[in-house]
């Protein structure tokens, strides 16, 4: 055929293939059987079925339906990358799109059902005509059949669930959107408070999100002369860690925060687009989530030099010390806050020392005061668990006015955040961000520090970076 000649079925409409009898049949036949086992880690199963255990007990009349939720669209049939809402992931250890969890009550507890979309295989329109639950899109996935095997639950086809047939229903957040219909407040809440107190299982996964995220600052700060020497900037050490996470877990467990220089004062640097600065301080903020979507929370504060300047060693002192007045609170039967109000006091006055305050340390420290706040207005700590900031749905006098308990894990994270227009300060302290962040397991006599193969100190932060970046 010459590029003038058009062939006889040029100029027909497109075809849709579902429509054509020859392609249905000659795609529905020839596939060989395949693995689709759900990739589950040892012990999720049962970690889910004590979950519901708890909220059975907890909400022992309550109809309870939570879902996983739908990816969001991007743009036709692309969508951003799916991850399945928390509670639901709490309660099923199922990570599949569009599912559903029905907890009935009956005496003595609840009945549960999942309802998943199965996947459409050979032999079905979907499996090459959907392109969201069909296997030829999104390849072989598991089915019902697999998922009860894999979680011990009774399993049902999405067709079948009837959210009609549920009056008066608890719907959490990700089943309300779904399903269009009211949250139930008292659900999100209930699943918050249990979510405090992670048992042995969770703790494992915990752990393995504080060491994958360790090892991927290693990586991180090996790259900062690379990100100086080849103006690859922000951008390279957020890849890089973002690489990290995603082949040793899942991904990052939130937005990747690198800030140098006056970037490191910005709480929330997720731009990360600016160039990495070798005389000023480089602050990470970087958690690996594992692909049971439990993640870890860390942050240091390296000089990108390898040695701090006299400001930012002060300034990194000083946080240091709040740090570990913050850490010291953190034991069984401690309230709560202790941590903040040890770890303020400590920055209050190391401000006032500088000249910083405009008012005595008590009054900054006031209720009715708060001035040191200007220098670190964010939160110095949260749970953690399958979000960053996990439980967030529990009331004050769950979270901020309970005591501490053995299970809780815990970030610790103060702070100096000194901008570059700030005109309150001194020329030498104007562009720079200390954060010190730990995850902290609350233990049955103390704390445990699951975080801390990295340094705290400022010898310890200089010697780690200048060992990463291979100068000495
Ligand atoms: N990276 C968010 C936080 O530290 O809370
Ligand atoms: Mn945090
Ligand atoms: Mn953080």
């Amino acid at each position: 055929m010459t590029a003038t000649e058009r062939p006889p079925y040029a100029g027909t409409r497109y075809p849709r293939l579902a429509d054509v009898e020859a392609f249905r049949a000659w795609i529905a036949e020839g596939w060989d059987a395949v693995e689709t086992a759900p990739d589950l880690e040892t012990g999720a199963a049962a970690a889910a079925a004590d979950h519901r255990a708890r909220l059975s007990e907890r909400m022992p009349d309550a109809t309870i339906v939570a879902a996983s939720g739908i990816a969001p669209v991007r743009n036709d049939d692309a969508s951003y990358g799916f991850r399945a809402d928390s509670g639901f992931v709490w309660l099923t250890n199922c990570q599949a799109e569009d599912a559903v969890l029905v907890m009935t009550p009956r005496p003595g507890g609840h009945d549960a059902v999942l309802f998943l979309p199965p996947p459409f295989r050979p032999g079905e329109t979907g499996f090459f005509a959907n392109a969201m639950h069909g296997e030829l899109w999104v390849g072989p996935s598991a089915g019902l059949a697999e998922w009860s095997a894999a979680l011990g639950i009774d399993v049902r086809p999405l067709a079948e669930f009837d959210a009609g047939a549920l009056t008066g229903a608890h719907f959490s957040d990700s089943a309300a959107r779904r399903l269009g219909v009211p949250a139930s407040a008292d659900l999100e809440r209930s699943v918050s408070v249990l979510r405090m107190v992670k048992d042995a299982w969770e703790i494992a996964q915990m752990r393995a999100a504080v060491d994958a995220s360790v090892a991927g600052f290693g990586a991180t700060v090996g790259e900062i002369p690379r990100a100086i020497a080849d103006g690859l900037g922000e951008r390279w050490l957020q890849g890089t860690f973002d690489r990290h996470a995603r082949t040793h877990g899942n991904g990052p467990g939130y937005s990747t925060i690198v800030g140098s220089g006056r970037h490191a004062p910005t709480l929330h640097w997720v731009r990360c687009d600016g160039p990495v600065l070798e005389d000023e301080l480089l602050l990470l903020d970087m958690g690996v989530e594992m692909r049971s979507l439990y993640t870890a929370d860390v942050t240091r504060t390296f000089p990108a030099s390898g040695t701090f300047s006299p400001a930012g060693r002060e300034a990194h002192d000083l946080v240091e010390k709040a740090h570990r007045a913050g850490l010291a609170q953190i034991r069984p039967g401690t309230a709560y806050l202790d941590f903040h109000f040890a770890a303020m006091e400590v920055i209050a006055t190391g401000l006032h020392d500088w000249g910083l305050l405009p008012v005595s340390v008590d009054e900054a420290l006031s209720p009715r005061g708060q001035h040191h706040r200007r220098y670190l207005a964010c939160g110095i700590g949260h749970h953690l668990g399958l979000d960053v900031h996990d439980c967030s749905q529990a009331h004050y006098e769950d979270y901020m006015g309970a005591d501490l308990i053995p299970g809780v894990v815990m970030t610790v994270e103060p702070g100096l955040y000194f901008h570059a227009h700030d005109l309150t300060l001194p020329p030498e302290l104007r562009g720079i961000g200390v954060r010190l962040e730990d995850d902290v397991l609350v233990t049955e006599t103390g704390s445990e520090v699951l975080s801390d193969a990295l340094p705290i100190d400022a010898d310890g932060v200089e010697r780690y970076t200048r060992e990463r970046m291979g100068i000495s």
